[in-house]
């Protein structure tokens, strides 16, 4: 991968223009708040080949061999208010979205609010964190795992995790996909800039939506529920329709689980 590094971002405009490639790092999540606390630029990416101490969300870890995934992190300097940020994981999400399809022309669904899934598996996972000073955004940290060329899982994962390679039997370039999922990203995100919020994105990021029209369980830890997920708000939260009301959920910690499954 480190070859090619340089052409990875080559049709954006202000993301990777600088690339910062490991072949092993503890995570690049923590890689890049280092960086950024070091005052590295806005739009700067941190590759790694291979993860020691890969985060999850929830504080669960994510395994991360060499040679076969792809482990990145973007790093945002925005001028937005902390309580506007949590949708970058939304716009994250069905930037993924869109280059899976792109480049394996197979259907990459969403699984609120940022597992991206194939088959009922997931082959993405992403974890934003965001250092607040002062009470303002001080920088915001995109992470990005992407399952590509994995040909098998551990047993405990085989029947929630998947790999582009084990969906379409062909191995995929990391590179030319890191490329496409950035492309994406900045044009998506340059807009909801614009607005703050997700307006022009509901109805795509609705068809994508694996939980749209399933019944859900809501893993709020004060008071878990269920109910029918009927798609987001311009703001990002989960509509979810109970037997008495409609309620909103936003991202943050809350968790929601398929009521048969994963998904
Ligand atoms: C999840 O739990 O679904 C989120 C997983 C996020 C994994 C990525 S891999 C690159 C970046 N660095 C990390 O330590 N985590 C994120």
């Amino acid at each position: 991968m480190d070859k090619k590094q340089s052409l990875c971002c080559r049709n954006t405009n202000w993301i990777g223009k600088e690339i910062v490639f490991y072949e092993t790092i503890d995570s690049t999540n923590n890689q890049a708040k280092r960086l950024a606390e070091e005052g590295y630029k806005n739009g700067t990416l941190i590759v790694a080949n291979e993860q020691s101490a890969g985060k999850g969300r929830h504080g669960r870890s994510w395994e991360s061999p060499k040679d076969t995934a792809i482990f990145m992190s973007l790093l945002l300097r925005p001028d937005i208010k902390p309580d506007n940020a949590s949708m970058i994981t939304l716009v994250s999400a069905l930037a993924v979205s869109r280059a899976i399809t792109k480049l394996t022309g197979q259907q990459a669904l969403i699984k609120w609010p940022n597992d991206i899934v194939m088959n009922g598996k997931k082959v993405c996972g992403i974890l934003t964190e965001m250092s607040v000073k002062s009470g303002c955004t001080d920088y915001i940290v995109v992470g990005i795992g992407i399952n590509v060329n994995t040909e098998a899982f551990p047993e405990e994962i085989q029947n929630t995790a998947t790999s582009l390679y084990l969906e379409i039997g062909e191995h995929v370039s990391r590179v030319e996909l890191i490329g496409q999922v950035w492309e994406y990203f900045e044009e998506i995100y340059e807009v909801y800039l614009q607005t703050q919020d997700l307006r022009k994105f509901v109805k795509a990021y609705d068809e994508r939506l694996v939980n749209k029209n399933q019944y859900v369980r809501v893993l709020d830890p004060q008071e878990p529920f269920e109910g029918k997920a009927c798609g987001i708000t311009e703001r990002g939260a989960l509509i979810v329709e109970t037997e008495k009301e409609r309620r909103l959920v936003s991202s943050g910690e809350v968790s929601v689980r398929g009521i048969y499954g994963y998904v």
